[in-house]
């Protein structure tokens, strides 16, 4: 028989990118991935870990509950320190209440989850989503499979391009596509994969135009904030979230997560979803899994209450910080002066731009070549969405400082050093 009777969903949802890395960097022990967003191994954690469950197993009765179902919304300690933690890190006033309530929080299984059931809230086949241009590739698989299309942003050096995001609009409403229009979708700290952080002032001109468009769309276009590498910040001041927009706050959905500034194991997320959206995206992900796992929940109330979240974050910071020294030195000293990057100030990535022309993509000598020397990178071409109105690059290259010990990432940029500098 020729059909296995699958769905379309599933017809539709090819091996996403993400997983052949993965596979390739832990099939292939000797190779060097600065690929995938592992984060650091060696400052996970560990003694943190051991002592919280050690304090919930001290007592039979915590035990008993840890190790229980939940609710399908989350552990109720957990979000309403999740929302605190929010506010205090928005520097919000008091009287700002309603936009950190932890009524509308919900906890997930990783913010990729909050992600997924986000998409399955808004969007039917055929809609559109606008998302940053280069965004998040995994996110790109989820609107994919979904039979989505995408509108793509460019991006400048504090976020989105403005006056791009307004034509486009103009354009989906001259088409009459603009009811199709679901959300823009943004990375708004130390973007994956470009390193972009957006100001505050971005944020409130993209809601702006958002709302502007939202008559002829006839239903709210969302625009949703993935914050996911936040708190990974090393150097320069926080900038507020959305959410400390008064004026736009029902129209915000704040995806978070504990998984890049704690433990990627222990992958609890969370999104702050406007009153409306809540009963629905709660209903869906009341059936795929009414709800995340009570014990890492329980784990990572107790990592908030007892500060030994906000105890860890300098350490982690600390380390990032010096991966991201030690790439950079490398990066300085065996690439050609063509090749352009930002110095990092946070997250995990540097993006870095080879002449026009040059190509790193997939099927590119630079990226075969670096394979055969044992070096993996993220060809920048995945992180661009299918999007007719224009041509994507396959010059970039995304590197990563977070796994890859300080000893791995010289060598790592010294063989693609060579490799590049062979090119060019
Ligand atoms: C931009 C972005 N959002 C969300 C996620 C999902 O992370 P998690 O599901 O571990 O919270 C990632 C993971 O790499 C990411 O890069």
């Amino acid at each position: 028989m020729k059909s296995h009777g699958l769905s379309e969903l599933a017809r539709r949802s090819i091996d996403p990118p993400i997983s052949w890395l993965m596979k390739v960097a832990l099939a292939r022990p000797e190779l060097i991935s600065l690929a995938a967003g592992f984060t650091d191994d060696l400052s996970l954690p560990i003694d943190e870990t051991r002592a919280i469950l050690d304090e919930i197993f001290a007592s039979p009765k915590q035990a008993r509950a840890a190790l229980q179902y939940g609710s399908t919304l989350g552990d109720g300690t957990l979000r309403r320190l999740t929302a605190e933690w929010l506010r205090e890190q928005d520097g919000a006033p008091g009287n700002s209440a309603g936009a950190y309530d932890p009524d509308r929080l919900l906890i997930t299984h990783g913010s990729q989850q909050l992600l997924y059931l986000l998409t399955e809230c808004l969007c039917d086949p055929g809609d559109i989503v606008l998302v940053e241009d280069p965004t998040y590739f995994v996110f790109l698989s989820i609107l994919q499979s979904h039979g989505l299309a995408c509108r793509t942003i460019p991006l400048e050096s504090d976020g989105l391009d403005l006056g791009r995001l307004e034509s486009t609009l103009e354009s989906l409403k001259r088409s009459g596509d603009l009811p199709r229009v679901k959300m823009l979708y943004t990375i708004t700290y130390f973007q994956n994969p470009s390193g972009v952080t957006t100001s505050l002032q971005k944020k409130s001109g993209a809601l702006f135009l958002l709302r502007q468009f939202e008559r002829d769309a006839r239903h709210p276009i969302y625009f949703v904030e993935d914050a996911a590498y936040r708190d990974l910040r090393f150097e320069g001041k926080d900038i507020a979230s959305a959410l400390s927009l008064a004026a736009h706050r029902n129209r915000v959905v704040y995806s978070g997560t504990f998984s890049k500034p704690f433990a990627t194991g222990i992958r609890v997320g969370y999104g702050l979803i406007p009153r409306p959206l809540l009963p629905a995206i709660t209903r869906i992900k009341g059936n795929h899994d009414f709800g995340t796992s009570n014990l890492l929940q329980q784990m990572l109330a107790r990592a908030l209450d007892s500060c030994r979240y906000r105890a860890h974050l300098p350490v982690l910071q600390q380390r990032y910080r010096k991966k991201a020294a030690v790439m950079a030195k490398a990066l300085r000293e065996q690439f050609p002066d063509e090749v352009t990057w930002q110095e990092p100030k946070g997250g995990l990535y540097i993006w870095a731009r080879l002449p026009a022309g040059r190509s790193a993509g997939m099927k590119s000598d630079i990226f075969k070549r670096a394979l055969d020397r044992d070096l993996l990178y993220v060809p920048g071409e995945l992180c661009y969405a299918p999007d007719p109105t224009r041509r994507a690059p396959k010059t970039e290259m995304r590197l990563s400082f977070g796994s890859a010990s300080e000893e791995k990432i010289r060598q790592g940029i010294e063989r693609l050093g060579a490799v590049v500098r062979d090119r060019v």
